[in-house]
């Protein structure tokens, strides 16, 4: 008796977290991909920063393409993986909304990409439109996230098989993009 009840017990814990999983691929996450182009339209003004030009000149903007590299084969083929393009196991890290359900990605994103604004700052499709980005309480409640050391170690992490550390001021000191408009905000 003790037995079954506690086998019914186990199975039901299971079956929830299995539902719980279940449902949240099914429903991916809260907003939808727009892409990196979608941001250009208002973040690459020189005078406000260039954004988008500082994003495309740093390795993010390359990291699905590094997959193509030999030195990515390399260490695939480690990994027993043969082409890392097509590995969810390295996808998950080198581009945005890798493995959001197709109703999360509008025509506008792209996994060439790479890790885009969206990997760091959220999904945009909620937050991108003119009267919810000027405001922040709204932006932040719509999605926008204003990225901090943890954010940066969903990715700089020991799962990363080339991760040699992460020294998160001189890191961001290589990737830095603020408006020049906004200092001592
Ligand atoms: C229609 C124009 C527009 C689009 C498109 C847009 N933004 Fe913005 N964004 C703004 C404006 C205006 C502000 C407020 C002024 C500022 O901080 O530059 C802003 C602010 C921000 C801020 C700073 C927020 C803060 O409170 O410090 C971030 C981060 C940001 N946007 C990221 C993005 C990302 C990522 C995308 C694409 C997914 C995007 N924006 C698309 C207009 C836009
Ligand atoms: C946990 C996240 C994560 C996973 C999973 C991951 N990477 Fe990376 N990868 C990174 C980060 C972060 C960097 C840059 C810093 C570093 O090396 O840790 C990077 C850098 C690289 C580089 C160096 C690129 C260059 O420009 O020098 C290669 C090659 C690479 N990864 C290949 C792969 C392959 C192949 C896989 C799958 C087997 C993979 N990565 C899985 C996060 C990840
Ligand atoms: C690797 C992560 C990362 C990526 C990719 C990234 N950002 Fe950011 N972004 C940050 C961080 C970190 C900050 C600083 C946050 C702060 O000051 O609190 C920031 C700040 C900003 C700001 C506010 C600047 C200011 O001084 O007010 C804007 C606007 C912005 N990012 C837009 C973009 C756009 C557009 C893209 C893509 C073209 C992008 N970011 C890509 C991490 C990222
Ligand atoms: C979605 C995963 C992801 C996130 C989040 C992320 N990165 Fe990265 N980062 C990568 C990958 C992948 C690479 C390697 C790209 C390549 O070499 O082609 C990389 C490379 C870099 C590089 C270039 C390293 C070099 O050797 O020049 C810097 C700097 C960097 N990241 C800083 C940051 C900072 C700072 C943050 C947080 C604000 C951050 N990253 C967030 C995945 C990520």
């Amino acid at each position: 008796m003790r037995q079954s009840v506690l086998g019914f017990c186990l199975g039901f814990a299971a079956l929830a977290a299995f539902s719980a999983v279940r449902s949240a691929a099914a429903n991916g996450p809260a907003h939808a991909y727009v892409g990196a182009e979608k941001c250009k339209m208002c973040h690459n003004a020189a005078a406000k920063g260039a954004q988008f030009t500082k994003w495309t000149e740093s390795k993010h903007s390359k990291a699905h393409a590094a997959l193509a590299s030999e030195e990515a084969k390399k260490v695939a083929a480690a990994k027993g993986i043969a082409d890392p393009q097509k590995a969810d196991e390295c996808l998950r890290c080198h581009v945005s909304g890798h493995g959001a359900p197709a109703a999360k990605l509008t025509d506008k994103y792209k996994a060439q990409d790479g890790v885009s604004c969206e990997s760091c700052h959220g999904p945009g499709g909620d937050y991108w439109k003119m009267d919810v980005m000027k405001d922040r309480a709204k932006s932040t409640a719509a999605g926008l996230v204003l990225p901090t050391e943890e954010t940066c170690k969903r990715c700089h992490n020991a799962d990363s098989p080339t991760f040699k550390g992460f020294d998160f001021q001189a890191m961001s000191a290589k990737i830095a993009h603020p408006n020049p408009q906004k200092a001592g905000k």
